[in-house]
């Protein structure tokens, strides 16, 4: 039953409906946010065990007192620990602090202003550079370009990953595009997942970009499960085949593994590309957090323990992806939105009809339901057709969502239907 083969007659009584469960709602009182990306009190809960994890031991097995200066780029154990996380060796990963963006803002800045493959190769050097945001995306990484003068140009997501064609087509004709922003495992905000297509391709694409070109390669949902592992492609592995590893600097962290704030970030880079940052990094840090390292290390062991505990995640996040799916299904089936339904990661990203995501995450907060602001997903905060609406339920709890679920159907319902009648 699509709403938009319904008669003039049959809508007007859609609309009345719809008025008056808006109004119902709006008289609830309801106060409630969905618009955080960050895990909830009991995801935290899982990692209090890192607090006694040392016992006073600050030692590590190479005799390193964690507790002092040095380490630049992060204890091997550490390294031995997030490798496989981004599926490099150990020797191909820097850990630093507690936030992977903030090492993500450095190789940028470096890349801008300094030049990420030493003096001259700098991207201001070469004229005005521009960086591909595929959309929707990160908000952030958006913050980052555009506080570093890099003019953004999006591009489309598919449901298989960022649209390769044009970005081809892009970097062959501007050489002034010096890179591009990726989040191969269910991409924040759209879930989708890259596939091996789309990493091949990526692998191949920095020999037709220009001079210094980047694949800002940001696998933040690398262990997210929902269910099974998802396994991507392996960028690194087949950009050494395509001799465009130079080309490749990868992220991940455990902030939403651990603890948000208190977590560790990691970024893995060719050797070069890694002996540049760490000179660059060297002027601002002696080093790293290492007792942080050190007991994330000692409380997650290995590989094999980060996989364990994220399926605690997934046993308390997967259900409030569940409630927002089978809320969602009215919506289907009436034809009034899209979605992906992503097996992992922390958002679900709604696409309304032309015109309507400003209207309905307006409707919403007259309701006391907040939501990511409009545009928050596209560079210069500009969605060109105001349809993608951001969802994060992994913080508030199930009944919570619930509710907040409720309010967006009946806004995103109440909005639909008056923009079709009055194209009736
Ligand atoms: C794609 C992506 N990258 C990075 C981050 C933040 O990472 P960190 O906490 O390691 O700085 C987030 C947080 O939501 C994210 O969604």
């Amino acid at each position: 039953m699509k709403l938009e083969q319904k008669s003039r007659e049959e809508l007007g009584i859609f609309l009345t409906q719809y008025l008056s469960e808006f109004e119902a709602l709006k008289a609830k009182d309801i106060n409630l946010d969905l618009t955080r990306g960050k895990p909830s009190s009991k995801q935290l809960d899982l990692s209090v065990g890192l607090d006694s994890v040392l016992e006073e031991n600050y030692i590590n097995v190479n005799g390193v007192d964690t507790r002092n200066y040095g380490g630049l780029d992060g204890l091997v154990e550490a390294k031995q620990l997030f490798a496989p996380v981004l599926g490099v060796a150990p020797d191909e990963i820097l850990i630093g602090g507690n936030s992977s963006l903030t090492l993500m803002y450095q190789y940028l800045n470096l890349a801008t202003f300094f030049g990420a493959n030493g003096p001259g190769s700098d991207w201001m050097g070469e004229g005005n550079p521009k960086f591909i945001c595929p959309v929707p995306g990160y908000d952030r990484h958006f913050t980052i370009c555009e506080s570093l003068g890099l003019e953004m140009i999006p591009v489309p997501m598919t449901d298989q990953g960022p649209d390769m064609d044009a970005i081809f087509k892009l970097v062959k004709k501007d050489v002034s595009i010096k890179g591009l922003w990726c989040v191969p495992k269910y991409s924040n905000p759209t879930g989708v997942t890259y596939s091996r297509e789309v990493v091949k391709l990526l692998a191949e694409l920095p020999k037709v970009a220009g001079k210094n070109f980047r694949i800002m390669w940001d696998n933040a949902y690398a262990l997210h499960d929902f269910e099974d592992e998802l396994v991507i492609a392996p960028l690194l592995e087949l950009a050494k085949k395509e001799g465009t590893q130079d080309s490749v600097v990868m992220f991940g962290s455990t902030s939403k593994v651990s603890f948000a704030g208190a977590g560790i970030g990691f970024m893995s880079a060719s050797p070069s590309n890694l002996e540049f940052f760490k000179k660059y990094l060297s002027v601002q840090t002696i080093g790293p957090d290492k007792v942080n390292q050190w007991r994330h290390v000692k409380f997650f062991r290995d590989i094999v323990g980060l996989r364990v505990h994220m399926k605690k995640h997934a046993e308390i996040i997967r259900p409030k992806f569940q409630v927002v799916f089978s809320k969602l299904e009215e919506l289907g089936e009436l034809g009034i939105g899209g979605w992906l339904p992503t097996k992992g990661g922390y958002f679900v990203s709604f696409e309304t009809l032309k015109g309507l995501a400003s209207k309905i995450i307006t409707l919403c907060g007259e309701c006391g339901v907040k939501l990511t602001p409009a545009g928050s997903a596209f560079p210069y905060k500009n969605d060109p057709d105001d349809t993608n609406i951001r969802l994060a339920p992994s913080f508030p709890e199930i009944s919570a969502i619930e509710e907040a679920m409720n309010v967006f159907v009946c806004c995103v319902k109440l909005a639909s239907v008056q923009k079709l009648l009055e194209s009736k």
